[in-house]
Formats: C-alpha cells, structure tokens, sequence
C-alpha cells in the first residue's frame, strides 16, 4: 500500500513538472500526441470550432487533461490545441504572467479561462459576465482544484476576475472541494 502510494506521488511530482516546464520552455512538439493545431485545421477536428471552449495546452501536461474531463463532466464540449508558444498565446489573450497556469480555454464568445477554474465558476461568469472583464483565472495549480485532485487534500484559493486594463479582483473565494 506504501509503495502504491509512493508510486502514485512520484507520478503527480512528474506531472506537476512537466507542466511547470512547459511555463518557461516551449517544449518541442510531440506531433503524434497533437490532435490539432489551429482553429481551422480540418481533419481530426471537424467541428471543433463549434466547441464550447478551444483549450490551449501543453500536449505533455496531464492535469490539463484531467481539468478537460471534468468540463466535459459539467456538460461542456471542448477542443484541445498544442499551440507551438503557449506563453505567446497568453499574451496575446490578455492573460498576465501573475495569472497564468497550464492552459488556457477560450469561450465562443472570446472569453478567457486560465488554469483550473471549476466549470460551476465558469458558468456563473458567462451568465453575467461582468462589465470590462475578459474572463477568470486560477493563477498556479492549487492542489484540489478541478483535475487537480489528490485525494483530500484541497488548498483554499481565488478565483480571480481578469480585467480589461490589466487589473484584477476576487470573483469568488473557494474555501474548501465542496464549493466547487
Ligand atoms: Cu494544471
Ligand atoms: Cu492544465
């Protein structure tokens, strides 16, 4: 049972590198795990564009994957893409480096979802969205957020409002598994 549990720790050590790697390096692309790269790319991904969210990640990042689930679970679809530069991709959708997280879903109407925001979270702010938002943010990987399970353990954290200017506020305090 130890050596189970030894395993599965060393497992979520690899993962939580692999995707804090990927925040400062562009990792190289590995272009059979790539299922689409662009928006338009036809093929593997015939309507993808209709999809829920696009979600830019790392192909090599796991907890993404997880996270992806789970908005599926909510009943969201999704598109996954590789982006060659995903911090470029961040940038450019407004997403400041305090913010950033391993990937970042953008909604159909251009909103942006950074990191692991619950999909409850999500779907409250694209009821309402507020005025000059752009979207929300789980800065980091809080331990317990949505894909981000380790069996109990849940680290209180913010759900951030991303702001036009740069700015941001709290737009909801997650305190404990249960809120969200
Ligand atoms: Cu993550
Ligand atoms: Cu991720």
């Amino acid at each position: 049972m130890l050596f189970v549990r030894l395993i599965s720790i060393f497992a979520l050590v690899f993962l939580l590198a692999a995707c804090e790697g990927e925040k400062q390096t562009s990792e190289p692309r590995v272009s059979e795990n790539s299922v689409d790269d662009s928006l338009h790319d036809d093929g593997l991904s015939v309507g993808s564009a209709q999809a829920d969210f696009q979600v830019y990640k790392s192909p090599t990042c796991g907890c993404c994957g997880e996270w992806i689930e789970h908005l599926n679970d909510s009943g969201f679809t999704t598109a996954a893409h590789h982006p060659d530069d995903l911090a470029l991709l961040k940038e450019q959708k407004g997403v400041g480096a305090e913010y950033q997280s391993c990937h970042t879903a953008v909604s159909q109407q251009g909103y942006v979802f950074e990191g692991h925001v619950p999909a409850s979270v999500m779907e409250e702010f694209l009821a309402a969205p507020p005025e000059g938002a752009i979207g929300l943010a789980v800065p980091g990987m809080p331990v317990g957020s949505p894909g981000m399970e380790m069996g109990d353990r849940f680290t209180p954290y913010n759900v951030l409002l991303l702001l036009r200017d740069g700015g941001s506020e709290v737009y909801r305090h997650i305190a404990s598994a249960s809120e969200q």
